[in-house]
């Protein structure tokens, strides 16, 4: 049986920085952040929106671009580490959000990064042991990253979600049990205490982690696919948590092939998984699976049948290397989805609105619920102590 994601869908908020602005502001030359960083627009979240409806917006396109109605879902797993709740999972919200129906398994993930990759994995594992019964899985990895302002963090924030329609259909890319390689250890490089809406962390440690974490997943890989090296693959999409620590990843995994100009084959590898993510910033869980959409939308070759590697990190640490094949059409089906003109209708905001709308975001959990008009899904506030929000045309 092949097993794998049959559909893709992204969402994003109607506003972003351009970082050359934001370079500006805290007084740093802009080519830090547009080529020592590699980003050049940072998604900014409104304050109708939340880690809920970027998840109902990204799964929303996943189902109505694959034609897949919701009641097909016997599985919905968010994974996320910007939840909006500490016991009521992300994913209660999105099936109602959606209109899935109640013979499904609901819950939330986390590790980080890596909480999306979790759930994509037992995903496919739940399809390929008979248990879906003919059901299918929504996989959305759901993000707000938050460093806060003016710390060494800021340029590496982001908003947006990746939704994955999981099944025995996989008309984007097929995924084999054994092409994967894990590694994890106990690391705090980076983390979020229950008392802050800011993240922590050791931005050199951090980098650090990911890239011995990639080493042992990598290795791990190796082991269990013999010859298989990094040339093996016709593109490579890694965690980016900003576009810089793809091209340490890609060195990292060279060098240890012995490569001594590991940057001479970034650009035919890595350079399409970029070009999103580049207008995004970190996405958090979503940050893979917007590389995986961009290699598949701005790739100039073909990709049919070829195999692609990917790579998850998320802090704490679990780290993940995969390998899949893509499904001769999946490019024209991810073309079609329109994500760059997505990006390009976002409105650039001044700093000060950033700034504004960063503090605003502290009040937002207990904001009293107000209505609004619905042309996407919304969050409108909380009432009696419920997240309340409404979906488009509700
Ligand atoms: C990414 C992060 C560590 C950068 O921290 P920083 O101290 O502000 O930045 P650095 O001084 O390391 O500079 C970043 C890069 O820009 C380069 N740079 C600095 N000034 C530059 C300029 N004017 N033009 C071009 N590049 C420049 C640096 O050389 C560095 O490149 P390198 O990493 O290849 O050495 C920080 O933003 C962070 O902590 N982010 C969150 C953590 C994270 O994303 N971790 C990833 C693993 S999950």
């Amino acid at each position: 049986m092949r097993v794998g994601i049959e559909a893709l869908g992204v969402a994003v908020p109607p506003t972003c920085v351009a970082m050359e602005d934001l370079a500006r502001a805290r007084g740093v030359e802009p080519s830090k952040y547009l080529d020592g960083i590699g980003t050049w627009r940072m998604s900014v979240a409104q304050d109708d929106e939340d880690t809920v409806t970027l998840a109902a917006q990204a799964g929303h396109m996943a189902l109505t671009s694959a034609g897949v109605p919701a009641n097909d879902i016997g599985l919905l797993v968010v994974g996320t580490e910007t939840a909006v709740d500490h016991s009521k999972p992300v994913a209660s919200y999105v099936q109602s959000l959606l209109g899935v129906g109640r013979r499904c398994r609901v819950f939330e993930t986390k590790h980080a990064c890596y909480g999306g990759t979790a759930a994509l994995q037992m995903a496919l594992d739940w399809i390929r042991s008979g248990s879906a019964a003919g059901k299918k899985a929504l996989v959305i990895c759901s993000d707000i990253a938050r460093y806060g302002l003016k710390t060494a963090g800021e340029p590496t924030q982001g908003a947006g979600a990746v939704a994955l329609l999981v099944s025995d259909d996989p008309k984007i890319l097929s995924l084999e049990p054994d092409r994967t390689g894990i590694c994890s250890t106990d690391v705090h490089d980076f983390w979020r205490p229950l008392y802050s809406k800011d993240a922590f962390v050791d931005g050199p440690y951090s980098v650090q982690c990911y890239l011995d974490a990639l080493t042992g997943a990598y290795e791990h890989f190796q082991e269990r696919n013999p010859g298989v090296t990094t040339d093996s693959f016709a593109a490579i999409a890694y965690h980016v948590p900003y576009g810089k620590m793809a091209r340490k990843a890609h060195r990292q995994l060279r060098a240890m092939e012995g490569d001594l100009t590991p940057d001479a084959s970034f650009e035919a590898l890595v350079g399409s998984s970029l070009t999103l993510p580049a207008q995004v910033g970190n996405i958090y869980t979503g940050s893979l699976y917007l590389a995986l959409a961009s290699t598949l939308a701005t790739s100039p070759l073909s990709l049919d049948g070829k195999r692609i590697g990917l790579f998850s990190y998320g802090s704490g640490s679990c780290a993940e290397f995969f390998a899949g094949t893509v499904t001769p059409g999946a490019q024209d089906r991810v073309k079609k989805l329109g994500l760059q003109s997505l990006l390009d209708h976002r409105r650039v905001l001044s700093i000060e609105e950033y700034e504004a709308i960063m503090r605003e975001r502290d009040g937002l959990d207990t904001r009293p619920a107000a209505p609004a008009p619905a042309d996407t899904f919304r969050y409108l506030g909380v009432d009696a102590h419920r997240r309340t929000y409404l979906a488009p045309n509700s």
